[in-house]
């Protein structure tokens, strides 16, 4: 059931703030200064006497947990390694008793995950997953667990999965940084009711969907398309670009910010529309001149920015500007007006966005 909406996409982009809500159900009591998951409690010595975090999986799950990465290190400085479940099932990775691996997967049935969780396991470390489907096979595989609750996801392009995995991922870092010490008490409280309001911050920056049907009308005939973001919005920049490619069929790139003079911009001229995710929080000045680079070579500047931003919103074709909040909480509001805008490009290009050319829901071969 569509509910109103033309497509399962929009629908699902629009259900996050609901969904965030039902992933948090149970599990963030702010008032009383706890998280409460029990996978992660029944488990939590494993997590603390953990040497380090390895993250599995695919695809937009991979971004999950590529932003995992800074949450698990910055908050609970516990060293993290993100790897592709296929190439680490075929690398003869090495894996002692004294890992935790977390396997991300949406629909639970992906092949490569599901292999690189069977080989985890046969080398002794402890497996948990990060699933939305249950009963789905990685749900069953991993020793234990915490299930995203986002409800059926139909559309094949990734998206209140993608938030609730980082929701999960932000309350387990959360949590162990508690545990550590790596937070004081009264931080970790701050940091519980920042993530409590999400929802409502994730509600406020759909407002931006009129402005982003007016840039897609400008960019739905592009050729290619960069994304750039810096620290925790560099994931999102990965992300911003795999969705736009996927439903558009639009080539799209995401890069960290800084890696541009290494390559890519080479790309850029005044074709060349660049994608920037350039928050407040999040190496501001250092994105700033980044535009700057891109903006003497004529590349056309799609920036979001923080509501209030002035500097960036000068340079820019066009900003887009999304509430403020915490610096590690960013990919959550930020993430939403790549995904509208992938959204409007593709239906103005009359792609058939809920089930694109090529593309399978789960991916149960390898
Ligand atoms: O079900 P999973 O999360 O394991 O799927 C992983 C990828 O196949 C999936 O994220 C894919 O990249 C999506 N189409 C992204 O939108």
């Amino acid at each position: 059931e569509k509910k109103g909406y033309d497509h399962f996409m929009l629908k699902e982009i629009y259900e996050q703030p609901s969904a965030i809500l039902d992933t948090f159900r149970g599990r963030l009591l702010p008032n009383e200064g706890i998280i409460k998951m029990s996978g992660i409690e029944d488990n939590l010595s494993k997590f603390l006497n953990a040497n380090r975090i390895v993250i599995v999986a695919c695809g937009t799950s991979w971004h999950a947990g590529l932003v995992a990465e800074y949450l698990f290190e910055d908050l609970a400085r516990i060293p993290v390694e993100v790897e592709y479940a296929s190439e680490f099932r075929y690398r003869n990775p090495v894996i002692k008793r004294d890992d935790v691996v977390i396997a991300i997967s949406q629909s639970g049935e992906t092949a490569d995950t599901l292999a690189a969780i069977k080989l985890a396991k046969s080398m002794g470390a402890f497996v948990f997953g990060v699933c939305n489907v249950v009963g789905s096979s990685i749900a069953r595989e991993t020793n234990a667990g915490a299930y995203t609750h986002a409800g059926p996801e139909i559309g094949v392009a990734s998206t209140k999965a993608f938030t609730t995995q980082i929701t999960v991922l932000t309350l387990i870092a959360l949590r162990l940084a508690n545990a550590k010490g790596t937070l004081s008490t009264s931080d970790y409280k701050k940091c519980l009711f920042d993530l409590e309001a999400i929802p409502r911050r994730v509600e406020e920056v759909l407002d931006v969907n009129d402005q982003i049907v007016k840039i897609a009308e400008n960019y739905s005939d592009v050729a290619n398309c960069l994304y750039l973001g810096r620290k925790y919005n560099f994931p999102v920049a990965l992300e911003g670009a795999l969705k736009l490619k996927e439903i558009s069929y639009i080539h799209a790139e995401g890069y960290p910010a800084a890696e541009m003079k290494h390559g890519p911009i080479a790309l850029i001229d005044e074709q060349m529309p660049v994608v920037v995710i350039a928050t407040k929080k999040g190496n501001y000045e250092k994105i700033v001149s980044n535009i700057q680079e891109i903006k003497s070579r004529r590349g056309r500047i799609i920036a979001v920015v923080t509501q209030g931003d002035t500097m960036i919103k000068e340079m820019a074709d066009y900003a887009i500007e999304i509430p403020e909040t915490v610096e590690f909480l960013t990919p959550l509001i930020a993430t939403i007006p790549l995904q509208l805008l992938s959204y409007h490009i593709a239906v103005m290009r009359g792609c058939n966005v809920d089930q694109p050319r090529n593309l399978a829901k789960s991916v149960t071969v390898e």
